[in-house]
């Protein structure tokens, strides 16, 4: 059992068209999505049949359709409700991918403390938790104090976050067990990162560095056409979870990991893929030890 934690979940809703600034859009429907990097990785795993349990904050009309759509992808909603409203978004994707989405709420002390007591009962049955996206504002010793908090149940604590709430839980007493920054959140100073036990380094298209315990690798994802590369990190986080779950050596979880970000990349829906589509690119991976 995997646990996800999404603390700025969003009620996403998707149109495929190219938008022209100043025109008016007209598009057969807004897809709605269980949005939020948790729910990204969360729903990836489900469709592996992974059983996932999503944790994080919902509040409000936005926060029930999330948590209504968060079922219907397989995954047992278990959030910690919270007075303010869960934010909403919009991407138009067509020729380019246009975001427009609200900050999120504003999230009180004993709301987060209430996240971290729920998230360290469920981990208690879990085999990995993995914590996705920057948390709102006002939030910023949570996933430090969350990490700390489950150092008490020896469940790997995996975070992929950026921000005020990543560079404090960098710095904090327990380190995550894992991080995937891409080029941009990694910085150039990469001190802080020294404390993680294992590091993947991604890029889009570009080489993935990983140090991981048995060594350094370096990764060349599959070629693919790019539709929408949103998500593409939290799929190869899922497959990362997937395959290390599944038992395979390390060089077949970054050859699938690497894959899942490629296969979600060439499709228009964020984290809507597949084990078959994820292993018809595994092959096209290239895994070189070193660097
Ligand atoms: N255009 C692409 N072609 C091939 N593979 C891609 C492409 N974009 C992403 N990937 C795959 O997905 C992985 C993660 O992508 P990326 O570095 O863009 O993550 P990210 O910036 O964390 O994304 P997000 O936070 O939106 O999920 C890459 O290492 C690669 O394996
Ligand atoms: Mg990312």
């Amino acid at each position: 059992m995997i646990v996800t934690v999404t603390a700025n979940p969003l009620l996403d809703h998707l149109a495929l068209t190219t938008l022209v600034p100043g025109q008016v859009h007209r598009v057969d429907t807004f897809q709605a999505t269980a949005g939020g990097k948790g729910l990204n990785v969360a729903r990836v795993l489900a469709r592996h049949g992974h059983t996932v349990v999503a944790c994080g904050f919902l509040g409000g009309r936005a926060g029930d359709e999330v948590a209504d759509l968060v079922h219907h992808d397989g995954v047992e909603a278990d959030f910690t409700r919270i007075a303010a409203p869960t934010r909403r978004g919009f991407q138009a994707i067509g020729a380019h991918v246009t975001t427009l989405m609200e900050r999120g709420p504003a999230v009180a002390l004993d709301e987060q403390e209430a996240l971290i007591r729920q998230v360290v009962r469920r981990a208690r049955d879990a085999d990995l938790v993995i914590v996705g996206g920057a948390p709102p504002a006002g939030c910023a010793m949570l996933y430090r104090q969350l990490a700390e908090a489950l150092a008490t149940t020896r469940v790997p604590c995996w975070i992929d976050a950026y921000g005020p709430a990543m560079t404090e839980a960098l710095a904090g007493p327990v380190a995550p067990s894992l991080a995937k920054p891409n080029r941009e959140e990694y910085g150039d100073d990469h001190q802080p990162w020294l404390g993680v036990r294992e590091l993947h380094l991604t890029a889009g298209a570009g080489e993935i560095r990983v140090r991981h315990p048995q060594g350094l690798f370096t990764v060349h994802p599959p070629p693919v056409t790019e539709v929408n590369a949103i998500g593409s990190g939290d799929c190869y986080l899922a497959g990362l979870a997937h395959a290390r779950l599944s038992g395979y050596g390390i060089e077949a979880q970054l050859r699938y990991a690497a894959a899942a970000g490629a296969a979600n990349a060439a499709r228009p829906d964020v984290a809507a893929i597949g084990p078959e589509e994820i292993e018809a690119l595994q092959g096209s991976v290239e895994v070189l030890p070193g660097r």
